[in-house]
């Protein structure tokens, strides 16, 4: 503990300083909880709706052995969202306000999965480019400021890195087979290369909100960073492969030490993030039937609960 009297900084900014966490029971600033708040909820809302792309394969899996290595992981997202909707839980939200906000569109869930999901293919470069693009960003997360969401992030990159290795050993596997399968990760890999580039937000430039939650340290890294990183270390994926990533402008950079990369069609990223992207409409469907059909295992719960206490009473 510090002697208040020789370091006049106290409470939230003290911690911050200090890079230790913020935990539900300390002060904090408004604008701090309703950030975090925002960026939990989209953060679960993203691994609630990142199971349909994948979910769509379960039943049409190849293999007994690939049906349940996909059912453990959408299972493994579904546990992702419940950690962090109950991180922002902590934090004041309500759960139901939070499920609203997503089935009427008030609040977001990452761009990528409203694409959709064609071939098996699809399965191995989601595990390779989604769940690697969100380790990249996700790692910095196991050291945010805020306690409860720190500790739940821990859990999930150990998982996440599970996933994007199956991924990536379904790709070998492929690849070692028919020139159709081949031909299918290509395609896969053309489709979703982009997407995946995308998930780190708009340019720094654009990023308003940046540098108060780097002041804060929510963030650790700034999006064009954590691109830069993700891309440098998919090429080598790639080559190990043997898929080519679909961008004439990828080349390393001997003096910067990194990959160049061409621009990202940011048009498109807003036009998707905007609601008009190839899938928006299904997904929230599917989110909002979802609920509306587990309505009676809420109330039963609810009705079980209520009477468990009544009998403890
Ligand atoms: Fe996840
Ligand atoms: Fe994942």
């Amino acid at each position: 503990m510090s002697d208040p009297m020789s370091d006049p900084m106290t409470g939230f900014d003290a911690i911050i300083a200090r890079d230790q966490r913020v935990e539900p029971r300390d002060e904090m600033p408004d604008a701090y909880r309703a950030t975090l708040i925002r960026q939990i909820a989209q953060h679960a809302h993203s691994e609630i709706i990142g199971m349909q792309p994948e979910g769509y394969w379960i039943t049409r899996a190849p293999s007994l052995r690939r049906k349940a290595i996909l059912l453990a992981k959408v299972q493994d997202e579904a546990g992702h969202g419940l950690y962090l909707y109950a991180a922002a839980e902590t934090l004041g939200a309500d759960r139901d306000d939070l499920t609203d906000a997503l089935m009427s569109g008030r609040q977001k869930y990452s761009s990528i999965f409203n694409y959709p999901s064609l071939t098996f293919a699809d399965v191995g470069v989601i595990g390779w480019l989604v769940d690697g693009a969100a380790i990249c960003n996700q790692v910095p997360l196991c050291r945010t400021s805020y306690g409860p969401y720190a500790r739940a992030m821990i859990r999930i990159c150990k998982e996440e890195s599970f996933h994007q290795r199956q991924g990536y050993e379904l790709l070998m596997t492929m690849m070692r087979g028919t020139g159709s399968q081949r031909e299918m990760v290509q395609d896969a890999v053309d489709r979703w290369w982009w997407p995946a580039l995308m998930m780190f937000g708009p340019p720094d430039g654009e990023s308003p909100n940046s540098a108060r939650s780097m002041a804060w340290k929510i963030k650790r890294h700034t999006n064009d960073e954590l691109r830069q990183r993700f891309v440098d270390m998919s090429v080598p994926q790639a080559d190990a492969l043997g898929v080519a990533l679909p961008d004439p402008e990828l080349r390393w950079n001997a003096e910067r030490g990194r990959h160049d990369f061409g621009e990202i069609d940011w048009a498109e990223f807003r036009r998707v993030v905007g609601g008009d992207g190839p899938c928006n409409a299904e997904r929230v469907a599917v989110r909002r039937a979802a609920h509306e059909d587990g309505a009676w295992v809420r109330e039963a719960a609810a009705a079980h609960a209520a009477k468990s206490a009544g009998r403890a009473a």
